[in-house]
């Protein structure tokens, strides 16, 4: 099963992606997250990726497209997968189609998760990711039990960078522009389905799952 999570800076796409990948047994793909990942290493794709991050701007497609080909290649991704943060933009997704066509396969559902501007900027203020699992907490919705701590490793909880709100503003404005747009690509495939993002997030799971199926 081959899903792609959609939706605005914040909807829960990595909360949901989550739950996704532990329920069906596929691996849970997100860009953001390997980015995060090589600047927590201090890689040259990290630095380069960081520059756009930090802004709100998407990383060029000449860096994030051959990282998420090569990622959904490996031998973990044969049953499938959740790809959270990709594709980002129409030309994304016709690179993905079209390496996904030469080996005959398609995606079966495109997952948009619905949330308004106005809820956003208050999730993002309140996330706190963890610094070496990448486990997500909200202060208010997903408290960790010890604060500023994670229940799963024990390592420091952290203010992402780039959810600070000036940077928040930029990046709903990024994903209007670029990434909404692909509500209708997919659309136009017959694979969109639209779930209410605004509910307690056991609530939106439950719509996925009778998406997707037991
Ligand atoms: P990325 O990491 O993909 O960030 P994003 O799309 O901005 O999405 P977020 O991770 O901020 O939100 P989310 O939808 O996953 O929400 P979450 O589940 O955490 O990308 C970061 C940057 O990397 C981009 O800006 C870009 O620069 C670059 N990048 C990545 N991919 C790229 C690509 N393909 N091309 C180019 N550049 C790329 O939830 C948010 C908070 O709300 C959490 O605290 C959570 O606990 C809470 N929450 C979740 N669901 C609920 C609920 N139902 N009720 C209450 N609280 C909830
Ligand atoms: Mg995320």
């Amino acid at each position: 099963m081959k899903i792609i999570m959609l939706g605005a800076p914040g909807a829960g796409k990595g909360t949901q992606a989550k739950m996704i990948a532990d329920k069906y047994g596929i691996p849970h793909v997100s860009t953001g997250d390997i980015f995060r990942a090589n600047i927590k290493n201090g890689t040259a794709l990290g630095m380069e990726a960081k520059q756009y991050m930090d802004k709100g701007l998407l990383v060029p497609d000449e860096l994030t497209v051959k990282i998420l080909l090569d990622r959904v290649a490996q031998d973990d991704c044969k049953k499938g997968y959740v790809l959270d943060g990709f594709p980002r933009n129409i030309p994304q997704a016709n690179v993905l189609e079209d390496a996904l066509s030469k080996l005959g396969e398609e995606i079966d559902f495109a997952i948009d998760v619905e949330v308004p501007d106005e809820n956003i900027v208050r999730r993002m203020s309140g996330r706190r990711a963890c610094v070496s699992c990448g486990a997500t907490y909200h202060l208010e919705y997903v408290p960790p039990k010890q604060e500023g701590i994670c229940d799963t490793c024990g390592k420091e909880l952290i203010l992402r960078d780039d959810d600070k709100p000036e940077t928040v503003k930029n990046r709903l404005q990024v994903y209007h522009e670029k990434t909404q747009p692909l509500i209708e690509f997919y659309g136009g495939k017959g694979v969109l389905k639209t779930v209410d993002g605004t509910r307690d997030m056991q609530e939106v799971f439950a719509d996925i799952v009778d998406i997707l199926g037991e």
